[in-house]
C-alpha cells in the first residue's frame, strides 16, 4: 500500500523524509540491511547471511510492499540517504484479520532522534485507519532497553515472553518478549 511522503525534523534539526519504498532507494537498502546485521544483536540476522539480498529480490520485496492492500513499507531519509526502514503488516484471514504487527530498524547512527518515534506514530495512524483492526503485535528481545522506551512510550505493554527464543554466536540465550498496543476493542 502507498502512503503519503511525511516530512519531519530530527533532534538535532535535520530534515527527514518517511515514504515508502522507490527503485531508487535499492542501493541504500541493500548498504542499510547489511551494516544494521552488524551494528545491534537486537535484529534477527548476522552480516554474514545478508547474501540473499540483492538489487533484484529487494526490487521485488518493494513492489510487493506496494501492491498489498495489507501491508506497508516505509523507509526514512536523512539528507537523501536511507537511515532505515519500517513495515507494518496484518493477515486477510477472516480469525486474524484484526491483528497487526510492526517491525522497525534503523542504522546506529541515526538512532535516538526521533525518527522511532515518528515512524510509530505514522504506523499507528495507518492502523486507526483500518477499522478492521483492533490491536498491533511485535516482538524484542531481552536487553532492547532502546527499543522497549520507544514501545512503552507508543502505548504497548508486555503481554509474554518466550524463554531462549534467541542464541547468539557465542551461546548466549536471550528471552523473546511480546507486546500488544490496542487500536481499538
Ligand atoms: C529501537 C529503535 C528502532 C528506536 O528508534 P529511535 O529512532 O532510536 O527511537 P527514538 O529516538 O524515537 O526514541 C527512543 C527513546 O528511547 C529512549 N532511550 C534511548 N536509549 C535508552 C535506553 N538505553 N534505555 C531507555 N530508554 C532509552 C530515548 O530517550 C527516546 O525516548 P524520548 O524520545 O522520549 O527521549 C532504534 O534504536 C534501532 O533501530 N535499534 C536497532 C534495531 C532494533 O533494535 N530494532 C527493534 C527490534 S525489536
Amino acid at each position: 500500500m502507498i502512503v503519503k511522503e511525511i516530512p519531519f525534523t530530527l533532534k538535532d534539526g535535520r530534515n527527514a523524509w518517511l515514504r515508502c519504498g522507490r527503485d531508487e532507494d535499492i542501493p541504500g537498502l541493500l548498504e542499510y540491511l547489511r551494516r544494521s546485521a552488524g551494528e545491534t544483536e537486537f535484529i534477527l540476522r548476522y552480516p554474514e547471511e545478508c547474501g540473499k539480498y540483492t538489487a533484484e529480490k529487494e526490487k521485488e520485496y518493494i513492489d510487493m510492499q506496494n501492491a498489498a492492500d495489507n501491508r506497508v513499507m516505509l523507509v526514512c531519509l536523512v539528507e537523501g540517504k536511507i537511515a532505515g526502514n519500517c513495515e507494518i503488516f496484518w493477515s486477510n484471514n477472516l480469525k486474524t484479520k484484526h491483528r497487526a504487527s510492526v517491525a522497525i530498524a534503523l542504522l546506529k547512527e541515526y538512532w535516538n532522534q526521533g525518527i522511532g518515534t515518528k515512524m510509530f506514530e505514522t504506523l499507528i495512524r495507518i492502523a486507526e485507519g483500518n477499522p478492521d483492526l483492533i490491536q498491533i503485535e511485535l516482538e524484542f528481545i531481552e536487553g532492547n532497553t532502546r527499543a522497549r522506551a520507544l514501545y512503552e512510550k507508543m502505548g504497548f505493554r508486555i503481554t509474554g515472553m518466550l524463554p531462549d527464543a534467541i542464541r547468539l554466536r557465542d551461546g548466549t540465550l536471550l528471552n523473546e518478549y511480546s507486546m500488544v498496543r490496542k487500536i481499538r476493542r
